[in-house]
């Protein structure tokens, strides 16, 4: 003689289950809320990363504003025709450099390679700024990137002389 189980209390109404009621969702109905939850997990992740975006862009286009105040470098009897004197700007931590070019002009630019950083140094012999990391060359006239990896130019120091003294006036990036 063998003894089925009894239906309890919760299986009562024609094999549904009274927990059904309570929980009425189907798995087709679960899966409909699990993609709108991943919808809207998707949507607030992008709303933040986009937020984030923003942010970064707007501090970054702040960074390239701070073109730094005028302020004296060097003596210009000071600085050896086709030399380079090397100084701060427009920071205390912003490496530059101020080139006498051959014919006697002045130019500056941030000694921070634009290709990973490193920094550059004046190659009088080639009238170049050459980069030791990756064998970056910029032309020295112009701050132009003339070979290797960076594709940037070096962002540009200006200057001008007060009474013999050498100034740097701002960066142009
Ligand atoms: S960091 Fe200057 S060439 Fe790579």
């Amino acid at each position: 003689m063998s003894t089925s189980p009894q239906p309890g209390p919760d299986e009562q109404d024609a094999g549904t289950p009274v927990w059904l009621n309570d929980f009425p969702h189907t798995a087709a109905g679960e899966e409909a809320v699990t993609r709108r939850a991943f919808t809207r997990y998707l949507v607030a992740g992008s709303g933040v990363f986009a937020a984030a975006t923003v942010g970064a862009a707007a501090w970054t286009s702040l960074r390239d504003l701070d073109d730094g105040t005028p302020q004296a470098i060097v003596e210009l009897d000071q600085v050896p025709e086709n030399g380079a004197h090397l100084f701060r700007y427009p920071g205390p931590h912003d490496p530059a450099v101020l080139i006498r070019l051959p014919e006697g002009e002045l130019v500056a630019y941030s000694q921070k390679c634009t290709h990973l950083g490193c920094v550059v140094f004046y190659e009088p012999d080639e009238t170049e700024l050459v980069c030791p990391c990756h064998e970056g060359i910029f032309d020295a006239a112009t701050g132009a990137a003339i070979a290797g990896p960076p594709e940037r130019a070096l962002p540009t120091i200006e200057v001008e002389v007060r009474d013999g003294t050498v100034w740097a006036i701002g960066v142009t990036r």
